[in-house]
């Protein structure tokens, strides 16, 4: 069961502390801001991006632009010189629009409509990924223009988001597709994996370096080059259970990729959640309370329609802070809209609260506000952004 964090008591490694509390009621104050609202640090952005790549030399930074496409997060990995996996010819021009550059980054969706296709090659992207036979055959008018990654599958996951159930081939498959790409006038550039998202063990990206390591071998002794290996995203972020901290985390990813891809391959990464998760806090309010079969229900004026929405598409467990009394009480959690279905939690301890209380939940960055809706004409949270 998910306990709620009373900030006056907090402990060093957790993120928030009481001076956020009196922080927040400072911006309420000075802005007349109403909750819900989002607080986007682009420090924190930037300490993120410099953490893996310091966890990671030498590896490629391509940030994800899917977990949170706010144009600070976007601006920020821009000007640190990053570059970006984008999923549609939208996300291209929310680069552009920050300053990115859309001839460097992967277009890492593998299936696309040829529209999209047309659209992202006009825009001066000219890597793609692809997992099947069908998609190889959409790129045929645009021969010259596009090198092709080759996704495979990764047999067992540790993530909790699974990511190669819809997407990669069968590692058996890629020699097969790369004939078919140089058969079609097109050019193979190399493999890509993803191990899932928020995956908690590093181990699973070293069983897909090695798979890689065996499967470029083989391309190898039929003429094919790999010349990227693209290890896909899914670093951890710390929500309620403890996680390794990304040096030790990256440590036998390094290792592996030291020993097996120690030539001149590029080696790339995708990271979404890893760099936007921590940088934003959400910050809502209790709007309505009742007791229901001896339970403390609490209404939100956020939920799972809106900044929550991770809960049902990310699979997410968000740490919960308060400043209230700490009689803890087995409670419910629910958001603001009229679907039953809108509950946030319904088994989390939290202290007796009351209308107009605020709440702070933190590490919000990823796969939160993206897929946020407007459902019963409820207003998305605002982001507010502090340097
Ligand atoms: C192709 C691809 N790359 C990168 C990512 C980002 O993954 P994460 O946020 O786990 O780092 C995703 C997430 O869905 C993805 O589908």
């Amino acid at each position: 069961m998910i306990k709620a964090i009373d900030i006056r008591k907090t402990a060093p490694r957790h993120r928030l502390k009481k001076s956020d509390f009196l922080r927040v009621r400072d911006i309420i104050g000075k802005q007349s801001l109403k909750t819900p609202f989002l607080i986007l640090s682009r420090s924190a952005v930037r300490n993120n991006l410099d953490a893996l790549a310091a966890a990671m030399p030498g590896v490629k930074i391509y940030y994800a632009v899917k977990a949170n496409n706010h144009q600070a997060i976007l601006e920020e990995i821009a000007k640190a010189g990053h570059s970006f996996d984008v999923a549609s010819f939208s996300e291209l021009e929310q680069i552009r629009c920050a300053g990115g550059l859309p001839e460097n980054c992967i277009h890492s969706h593998p299936i696309k409509s040829p529209q999209e296709i047309e659209n992202a090659i006009n825009a001066g992207t000219n890597t793609f990924v692809i997992d099947n036979f069908d998609e190889i055959e959409k790129f045929i008018p645009y021969s010259g223009k596009v090198r092709l990654l080759i996704r495979f599958k990764v047999a067992e996951s540790n993530a909790v988001v699974n990511l190669s159930y819809k997407f990669g081939c069968e590692p058996d498959e890629v020699i097969e597709l790369a004939h078919k790409i140089h058969d079609y006038g097109l050019d193979y550039y190399g493999l890509t994996f993803h191990v899932g998202s928020q995956c908690l063990d590093s181990n699973v990206y070293v069983r897909a370096i090695k798979t890689a390591a065996e499967i470029r071998d083989r391309l190898k002794a039929d003429g094919f080059e790999t010349k990227l290996l693209d290890i896909g995203g899914g670093f951890p972020v710390q929500y309620i259970k403890s996680i390794l901290s990304i040096d030790r985390f990256c440590k036998p990813i390094n290792k592996i990729l030291g020993t097996k891809f120690a030539d001149d391959t590029i080696i790339a990464c995708e990271p979404g959640r890893y760099i936007s998760a921590s940088a934003v806090t959400l910050v809502a309010t209790v709007i309505g309370k009742s007791i229901r079969s001896g339970k403390n229900w609490y209404f939100l004026d956020d939920g799972v329609y809106g900044s929550f929405s991770g809960r049902i598409y990310d699979h997410c467990k968000y740490q919960v802070y308060t400043n209230r009394n700490t009689v803890w009480k087995e409670s419910v959690l629910a958001g603001p809209t009229c679907d039953s279905f809108d509950v946030i939690y319904d088994d989390i301890l939290l202290p007796p609260l009351e209308i107009g209380n605020i709440l702070l939940f933190p590490a919000m960055g990823a796969y939160t506000s993206v897929s946020a809706s407007t459902f019963n004409g409820l207003r998305k949270a605002e982001y507010i952004v502090l340097e």
